[in-house]
């Protein structure tokens, strides 16, 4: 059995801190307004200068570290991204570059909150397919970079961070147990995209554009969309909700999670929610609070994780891993 483990994790915040109370100062919203609606309490903000390959760089540095591999080892980088430094290169080249890798691929996946887990089920594939050996994915973001910060409706709800996983091609013994990712759901269905897009680009106006959102809609949406994947990727696995040992949803809104959760009947301290630290960071949201789970010994070796994401599109995805 060829299966993809995770060797290492590890995330990355930028050091600027915007809390609940520095927004209130810039559009009309409180603190209480944003906590209740969302459970958000503060994100981090990079810097001026500061790139999504940076970000993806440090975080990507620490799961080498975390793996004890180098980055020599590396012969597919994968970055998921909604806000790459340029139009192109991809940003999975620059980091690759910045990284001093200079064989195997790189390329950038475009799925918005659901890139990191798009990016799992297809470094997986790749790797199960003999393409590759080792998979750097990467989920980074700039988002602060798309908000229109005079929309107090939007500009609350994301933050800037990246977060990587190293994937592995191992060949499991017959009588092994088994390891690594055990299935994976991806969905997409593009009539929805106005209810959640950058209204720029540059086929489309030339520019960088704004985050539009409607919220209620995608609100909406959300939690009957991924119960659903969750399922199906349990499923597939032959596994039950109750056999897993950690639940590591997108971190988008607080409200989401523990409708998702309560929809699916998981106990709540199953659920990794990092959401009130760094908000929506987009692609990086699943890999940061992977990272922090692992990091704090929550996530142990042999338990059974399900990570879960939605965004726009609408895309959608679920991947259970064997730890
Ligand atoms: N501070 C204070 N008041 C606000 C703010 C704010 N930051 N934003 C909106 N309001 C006001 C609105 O103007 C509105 O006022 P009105 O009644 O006078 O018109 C009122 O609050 C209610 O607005 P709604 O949009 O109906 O509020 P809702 O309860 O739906 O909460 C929210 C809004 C938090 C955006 C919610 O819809 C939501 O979480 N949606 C999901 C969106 C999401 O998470 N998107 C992330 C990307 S998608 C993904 O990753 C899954």
């Amino acid at each position: 059995r060829t299966r993809s483990i995770v060797r290492g994790i590890g995330g990355y915040l930028p050091e600027k801190v915007l809390t609940n109370a520095d927004l209130a100062k810039l559009v009309d919203t409180s603190d209480e307004w944003i906590v209740q609606r969302t459970g958000i309490r503060q994100r981090h903000i990079a810097a001026e200068g500061e790139f999504t390959s940076d970000l993806a760089v440090s975080a990507a540095r620490k799961a080498l570290a975390h793996a004890g591999l180098d980055a020599g080892d590396i012969d597919l980088v994968i970055v998921a991204t909604t806000t790459p430094d340029y139009t192109f290169p991809a940003t999975a080249a620059l980091v690759q570059n910045k990284l001093g890798i200079t064989r195997g691929m790189a390329f950038d996946l475009q799925a918005v909150c659901s890139g990191f887990v798009y990016a799992v089920a297809t470094a997986d594939s790749y790797l199960k397919n003999g393409l590759a050996n080792r998979a750097l994915v990467i989920g980074a973001e700039t988002f602060s970079r798309l908000l229109d910060w005079t929309d107090r409706a939007t500009c609350v709800l994301f933050g800037d961070g990246a977060g990587a996983a190293i994937l592995e091609r191992v060949d499991l013994a017959d009588d092994a147990p088994e390891r690594g990712v055990l299935a994976s759901s991806l969905r997409s269905d593009g009539q929805h995209w106005q209810k959640l897009y950058v209204d720029g680009g540059p086929s489309s106006t030339l520019g960088v554009g704004h985050v539009r959102m409607e919220g209620r809609e995608v609100f909406r949406h959300a939690v009957g969309m991924i119960t659903d994947v969750v399922h199906s990727t349990l499923e597939q696995s032959g596994h039950q909700v109750e056999d897993l040992d950690w639940f590591v949803p997108h971190q988008a809104n607080k409200r989401i999670i523990d409708g998702v959760g309560h929809k699916l009947g998981l106990s709540a301290d199953k659920v990794v929610a990092t959401v009130d630290q760094h908000a929506n960071t987009s692609a990086a949201s699943v890999p940061l609070a992977l990272s922090t789970a692992v990091e704090d010994g929550r996530i142990k070796p042999g338990q059974l994780v399900m990570l879960e994401a939605m965004g726009g599109g609408f895309t959608w995805g679920a991947s259970l891993i064997r730890w």
